[in-house]
């Protein structure tokens, strides 16, 4: 009884191993093997991948794919060339804007948005803009009226500007090439 007990034991402990170690190869041959030239020089090869991924934990493997489901993340967003929107697209996008704003020169609830594009901050002479955007200063280059767009709030402090902000970037390059028509 006692004997097969331990028996028992030994043989789970055995199989364990083996198991682990089965998973570890496989493991490894996943990390080391792909992109390697087919060199399977024998046991010894194995051996020594099989030594190093032992220090490659799983946490490794994962972070490795997090990095690489980043980049292609960064890489959707750089397809998004700033200036090269689509103006006919921007035109409907601008249809969010038109309830403040107009491209004739003629102030609504916000300034009017001819010529925006490289105009200083805050300088239409007979809007009443907020101490914020007086005080705010620059002029609206493609980068800070994408920046501004994307989340006013955020951009300049306290402006009074009650619009949420367009969450696409796609949006935002196409409704900016729609004011680039716009600009003198
Ligand atoms: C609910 C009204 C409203 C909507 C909608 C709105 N705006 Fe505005 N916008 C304003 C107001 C008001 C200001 C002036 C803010 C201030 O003085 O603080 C402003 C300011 C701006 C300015 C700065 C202009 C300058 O002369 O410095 C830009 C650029 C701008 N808006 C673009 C847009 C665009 C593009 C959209 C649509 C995608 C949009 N806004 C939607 C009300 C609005």
């Amino acid at each position: 009884m006692f004997n097969t007990m331990t028996l028992t034991k030994l043989a789970g402990a055995l199989l364990g191993a083996l198991l682990f170690f089965l998973l570890m190869a496989w493991a490894s041959s996943a990390l080391y093997h792909v992109g390697e030239s087919e060199d399977h020089s024998g046991g010894e090869h194995e051996a020594a991948a099989a030594g190093t991924m032992m220090s490659a934990a799983p946490g490794d493997l994962l972070a490795t794919e997090g990095d690489a489901a980043a980049e292609t993340e960064t890489k959707a967003e750089e397809t998004i060339v700033l200036g090269d929107g689509d103006a006919g697209k921007g035109a409907k996008v601008f249809g969010k804007c038109k309830a403040c704003h107009s491209v004739e020169g003629k102030n609504g609830v916000g300034p009017h948005l001819d010529g925006v594009i490289n105009r200083a901050v805050g300088s239409v002479a007979d809007f009443n803009y907020s101490d914020a955007m007086k005080s705010h200063g620059g002029e609206w280059t493609l980068e800070a009226i994408n920046a501004y767009l994307a989340n006013p709030k955020e951009y300049v402090p306290g402006n009074k500007m009650s619009f949420a902000g367009l969450k696409k970037a796609e949006d935002r390059n196409d409704v900016i090439a729609y004011l680039q028509e716009h600009t003198q």
